[in-house]
């Protein structure tokens, strides 16, 4: 099992610094994070002491994306343990932070679940806690592990799918080493291909409203030196009409059992452009989230956000103005109301591809995931 300094090593080449690290000061434990509503303005770090600041934190999406809030739910739960504060409680605040991504319930159970065997099982406070950190240090490495093999297999799907090399890829939100234990999920294919020679260009669509392809997929895309090209939202569709795309590549936050993935607000968008021009649309995550206790895309809870995110320009960074200057510029009028679903749901008969570590179901069926979720993670 890797530990922690090698999980980081596996991420290292997008990141300053690693977007999550357990330390063990004197005055305690903490969690810190790199706060990633600074970036990439600042590689600013977030020190978490206790469970409601991590709460804050995930709810503010200083940390984010599915599989790292999978692991930092898990750090949380042994945060808790072993500053002594109730186990369940935490779990609980924890798993219920933000409700789409599955990988958050999935690392908080996993580290409370060993908690608690480990109580049951006679152990002290302090062993019940390092039972937790176990757990969680665990689950970091897996998902390290994890997002090697998904690069490898979505490199292999590339290759079949666009056998002429020189792909230009289309890429949603942030799915790199940011939200990982390793490179990524999406982004760890496209760093993949950059690496093998065969990336032509990365399109970062911005993400709006709160830009994670703008400020954080286009900061990793930047220190690892692929070529890419931002673009508006709204400039997908004229790039696919152009033949300017080859496959679209993203992540999710949840798979329902019918393939239905529930990804970014705007990811739904492409899947409709990408099937009405005939190019593929994969998506890649661990099997940690798929939901196969979730029937299908309709039963998936689709978190609403607050409305300022859209009426204002959200992100404290305006180039060369200082990091303070763009926070809560209002973009719209005073009292504007807003529709700001944080996530959509693509129907798997839009979806080519789904790239797990455990391998690649196409075309996506409900057996087909099944499958493979019931195969060993690492076959
Ligand atoms: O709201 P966010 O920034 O947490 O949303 C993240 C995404 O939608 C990612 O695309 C998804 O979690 C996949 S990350 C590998």
């Amino acid at each position: 099992m890797a530990d922690q300094h090698e999980v980081f090593e596996a991420g290292a080449a997008s990141l300053a610094v690693p977007s999550l690290r357990w330390e063990e000061p004197p005055e305690g434990p903490v969690l810190v994070l790199l706060d990633q509503t600074r970036l990439p303005a600042e590689e600013a770090e977030l020190v978490c002491t206790d469970v409601p600041a991590l709460v804050q934190a995930i709810r503010t999406l200083a940390v984010r994306g599915a599989p790292l809030l999978g692991i930092a739910g898990a750090y949380g739960v042994a945060l808790a343990a072993a500053r002594g504060f109730d186990v369940d409680d935490a779990a609980e605040a924890l798993a219920h932070a933000r409700p789409t991504a599955v990988n958050l319930g999935y690392g908080v159970r996993r580290a409370a679940a060993a908690y608690r065997a480990a109580a049951a099982g006679g152990a002290g406070a302090e062993a019940a806690a390092a039972a937790a950190l176990a757990e969680a240090r665990a689950v970091h490495a897996e998902d390290a592990e994890a997002s090697k093999r998904m690069a490898a297999h979505g490199l292999a799907l590339l290759g079949e799918l666009l056998p002429g090399g020189g792909h230009r890829i289309l890429t949603h939100c942030n799915t790199g080493a940011l939200v990982s234990g390793g490179e990524g999920t999406a982004l760890a294919v496209a760093l993949a291909a950059h690496r093998a020679g065969d990336l032509r260009r990365l399109w970062v669509d911005e993400t709006r409203p709160l830009l994670q392809g703008a400020r954080l997929t286009a900061y990793e895309a930047a220190r690892t030196g692929m070529p890419y090209t931002v673009l508006a939202d709204g400039a997908a569709g004229s790039l696919f009409a152009a033949g300017e795309v080859d496959a679209v590549l993203i992540g999710a936050d949840r798979i329902a059992a019918d393939g239905a993935v529930a990804n970014k607000v705007g990811s739904y968008p492409l899947a409709v452009l990408a099937g009405y021009h005939h190019i593929p649309f994969v998506v890649v995550a661990p099997t940690s989230t798929v939901d196969l206790e979730t029937e299908e895309g309709a039963d998936i809870e689709v978190e609403q956000r607050p409305g300022h995110e859209v009426t204002e320009f959200p992100v404290p960074y305006v180039r060369g103005a200082g990091a303070e200057a763009g926070a809560g510029t209002a973009v719209a009028p005073l009292g504007a109301q807003a529709y700001n679903p944080a996530f959509d749901v693509t129907p798997p008969e839009l979806v080519t591809a789904i790239v797990t570590e455990a391998g690649v179901v196409s075309p996506v069926t409900r057996d087909g995931l099944a499958v493979m979720c019931s195969t060993s993670r690492w076959s």
